[in-house]
């Protein structure tokens, strides 16, 4: 099978013929359809010190996908040959202390698909049973389906992550209008959010986030959030922010902008260490959350449950190229100003 492939801890990627791999009796092989680009491919292309300490190479990368299943081991039940699928890629041990007790988000041995495990970018995946989610008709309506089904993995830590308090009524701050973030603004406008404010530093981005419903879009190299709340007519600051770029200066603006009793659920990875008025987040009893991966499958149901009730994240696919064209692909994600994009594995 053709597939994008890391040969070994080096900078790049190679677009190989590699062997098709074998699914065991609880694992389904399936052919991908389309995959998303991520950060974390980002990195691993580059080959930074994060994937010099994270990535176990030689493997193939790519963990955001789906696919048609071609096939299941003798002990699959629930998953059958042409179900439309994507995949959670954290493959966890189900013997720790939190797997036993169903969160299996928390799990401490966690595996990841295309960074400890061959991914998928290529033709074949191969996953647990249990880590497969079928898609059944007229889930998908917005939008092309293949797309969306693409970038379930992202659109499952924006659900996590805008999820995690509640936001009904409440005004929520979004730093960083990526794909995440974007998406993060969608789902909180369809759960009933009041203001929904997102800052971001690419004019491109907060461009797509105000068509994606926020009531503000703010370049926070132009203005100030204290601004943007006096221009909303707030004046007791936000209940709720969800960090979204993994820019150090975020979570300090978070606080400056927070209500007392304000809650924050901070998905975006900073690379170094943040430092932060503490003694306001204690005198304003200010909540901390970090967030990571998926619920497993809390989040997942969730997705599936407000794409069928009217939620569309489709437009925050911007770019779909043939999957022979990746090198061009991952330059366009690089840039930073596009919002997902996606490699079509049809066209190779
Ligand atoms: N915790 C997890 O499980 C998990 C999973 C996926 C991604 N992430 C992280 O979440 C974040 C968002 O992911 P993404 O794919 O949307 O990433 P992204 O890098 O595409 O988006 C981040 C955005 O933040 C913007 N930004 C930069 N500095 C900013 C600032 N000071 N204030 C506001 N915005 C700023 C960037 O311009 C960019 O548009 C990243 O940090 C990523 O590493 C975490
Ligand atoms: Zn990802
Ligand atoms: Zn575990």
């Amino acid at each position: 099978m053709k597939a994008l492939f890391k040969p070994a801890a080096s900078p790049g990627f190679e677009f190989v013929t590699r062997p098709e791999p074998v699914p065991g009796p609880g694992d389904v092989k399936i052919r991908v359809l389309r995959t998303g680009i991520c950060g974390t491919d980002l990195h691993i292309l580059a080959w930074d010190s994060w994937a010099a300490g994270a990535v176990d190479a030689p493997l193939i990368p790519g963990h955001e996908f789906c696919g048609e299943v071609v096939a299941v081991g003798a002990d699959v039940r629930d998953v059958a040959v042409g179900d439309f699928v994507s995949g959670e890629g954290h493959i966890v041990c189900n013997t720790c202390r939190n797997c036993r007790a169903g969160r299996r988000h928390l799990c401490i041995r966690t595996s990841s698909l295309g960074v400890n495990r061959d991914g998928a970018f290529a033709e074949f995946v191969v996953i647990p049973e249990s880590n497969v989610w079928v898609h059944h008709q007229l889930q998908i309506a917005d939008g092309d389906a293949r797309d969306v089904a693409a970038i379930f993995d992202p659109f499952g830590n924006a659900v996590h992550t805008a999820l995690s308090f509640p936001v009904v009524g409440e005004d929520v701050l979004i730093t960083g209008a990526g794909p995440i973030g974007l998406m993060a603004a969608a789902i909180c406008r369809h759960v009933g959010a009041r203001f929904i404010v997102i800052t971001d530093v690419s004019a491109p981005r907060l461009e797509l986030a105000r068509r994606m419903g926020v009531n503000l879009a703010v370049d926070i190299t132009r203005e100030d959030i204290a601004v943007a709340q006096r221009r909303l007519g707030m004046v007791e600051g936000f209940d709720v922010a969800l960090e979204m770029s993994g820019h150090p200066s975020a979570l300090p603006d978070i606080v400056a902008n927070l209500n007392h009793g304000g809650r924050v659920a901070m998905l975006g990875l900073p690379s170094q260490p943040i430092s932060l008025d503490w003694a306001k987040v204690v005198s304003h009893m200010i909540t901390i959350k970090g967030i990571y991966g998926r619920e497993m499958y809390e989040s997942w149901y969730a997705m599936s449950a407000m794409l069928r009730s009217g939620l569309s994240i489709s437009a925050v696919v911007t770019d779909r190229l043939p999957a022979r064209e990746w090198a061009d692909a991952f330059e366009l994600a690089r840039t930073g100003a596009h919002g997902k994009v996606v490699l079509d594995w049809t066209e190779l």
